[in-house]
């Protein structure tokens, strides 16, 4: 790698300084700036790095790109967009590609997930359910139903209600005390290691949360968020009945249930959304990512309508604000131009019966890697995957460091999260880009240590 730096910047010193100033995301800082791993354009499922490389993307940038990059459609609909309208404000008006794309959204969730909501990301998402939910009980009578529930292993962004909720330790350790919230148990059992799809073992699992009625009463329960299946975990897949089980307890109680459909919205799971591949309705979903297939940060949550006729029929005169909540740039105008593209092709091509045929070849491809040493577990979902690697005691996340370096340094990009590496192609891929991409896996990962 500092061969490869050198090529771009023949003053090595100078170059380091150049990176100084960027305090990356997510990212071990130290260790990117002495080793940069910098993309300069990007085209199908291809990006091209600083050194001219073509690496081959099978992650879809972060799970957003999925109908792959750089589409001229959107480029385009933006490029207009921008000379039309750079900005309506979004409180007290509006501008109509805002209603076309949650008219479009509304079409595409399942019946009754009716009125949609925007934001800017899947963080903020989350942030704007968990206060739908809060807001909501109380106007419909039941303020003392505020607790929330998220799932250990959980992922539901940074922000503070979406880090109190979530349940990826290291990511909350840091803050200390976080909102108040309860954890289901995580769906990861070892009897489940090598599922194909969905597996067989843990339905009773979401029997967890009647537990939590009884310990708190259901007067006091909210909401209940999570994702259909998991994947800044790790692609960790619902068991079989696991979901109905959950929507049942959440029926049974009166308590809110929210898809954070971030990931798994817009094809990935081999249909529109997860709540239609798992067959199971949430009332509120949170979604972002694909809606603009990653081209312009864009969020939404898509709420029912008895929730939404809750905040409309509030005891308020009708020029009040009925939900104190929303972002400057709520349904940008070239956030929803993007949207509007994005929203073609994802129609036009049918992305997501793509992802199901091609979803049989990449989980045959993956489950390959079976038999690989440091591979623990492999599991997948439409056109999800993660391998779970062999952790080094004290250091789970080190390995699979070192897998996607490595596989970064042969022209691969996969992600390493924790003690897994994931991937997750655009809906584009050909069966051939898959073969690839597992062939390399299989090359890199006996020979990290
Ligand atoms: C399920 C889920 N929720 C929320 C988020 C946060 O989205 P963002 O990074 O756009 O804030 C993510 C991001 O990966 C996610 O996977």
């Amino acid at each position: 790698m500092q061969e490869l730096q050198r090529q771009t910047y023949p003053d090595a010193a100078a170059a380091r300084a150049e990176l100084e100033a960027y305090w990356l995301p997510f990212s071990g800082n130290r260790q990117f700036k002495d080793n940069p791993r910098i993309i300069e354009s990007a085209e199908g499922c291809y990006y091209t790095d600083a050194h001219g490389r073509r690496i081959l993307d099978v992650m879809s940038g972060l799970w957003c790109c999925g109908f792959g990059h750089n589409r001229p459609e959107i480029a385009e609909a933006v490029n207009r967009q921008l000379r039309e309208l750079d900005y309506a404000p979004a409180f007290q008006f509006a501008h109509p590609l805002a209603f076309e794309v949650a008219n479009r959204v509304k079409a595409l969730t399942p019946a009754g997930l009716d009125y949609v909501f925007f934001t800017n990301s899947g963080s903020e998402s989350v942030e704007t359910a968990l206060k739908m939910a809060k807001a909501y009980w109380r106007l419909a009578g039941q303020p003392q139903k505020t607790r929330l529930v998220g799932r250990v292993k959980g992922y539901h962004g940074v922000n503070f209600g979406g880090t109190s909720v979530g349940g990826i330790e290291p990511n909350r350790a840091p803050y200390g005390e976080l909102a108040a919230a309860e954890h289901l148990p995580a769906t990861l059992l070892p009897e489940n290691a090598f599922s194909r799809g969905q597996p067989e073992h843990g339905a009773e699992l979401a029997d967890a949360l009647e537990d939590l009625v009884t310990e708190h009463g259901a007067e006091t329960i909210a909401a209940v968020i999570v994702e259909p299946f998991s994947g800044s975990a790790g692609c960790i897949v619902p068991p079989l009945g696991y979901l109905d089980r959950l929507r049942a307890i959440c029926d049974a109680h009166d308590i809110l249930l929210i898809f954070d459909e971030v990931i798994t919205g817009f094809g990935r799971t081999g249909h529109a959304f997860g709540a239609h591949a798992f067959g199971v309705t949430p009332d509120i979903m949170t979604l972002a990512k694909a809606l603009t297939n990653g081209s312009v940060p864009m969020g939404a949550v898509v709420a029912k309508e008895s929730i939404y006729e809750t905040f409309m029929n509030a005891d308020t005169p009708e020029y009040m604000v009925e939900f104190p909540h929303g972002y400057t740039y709520s349904g940008h105008p070239v956030a929803c131009a993007a949207a509007l593209a994005a929203l073609d092709i994802f129609e036009n091509e049918r992305m997501a019966e793509r992802a199901k045929n091609l979803a049989p070849h990449f989980e045959n491809a993956l489950h390959g890697l079976r038999g690989t040493k440091h591979i623990t577990d492999i599991r997948n979902f439409g056109l999800a995957g993660a391998l779970q690697i062999d952790a080094i005691p004290g250091e789970p996340a080190r390995r699979p460091f070192e897998i996607g370096t490595a596989c970064w340094n042969r022209g691969l990009y996969v992600r390493w999260g924790g003690d897994t590496v994931q991937l997750g192609p655009a809906m584009i891929v050909e069966p051939e880009q898959i073969d690839e991409a597992v062939s390399i896996l299989a090359d890199v990962i006996p020979t990290v240590a």
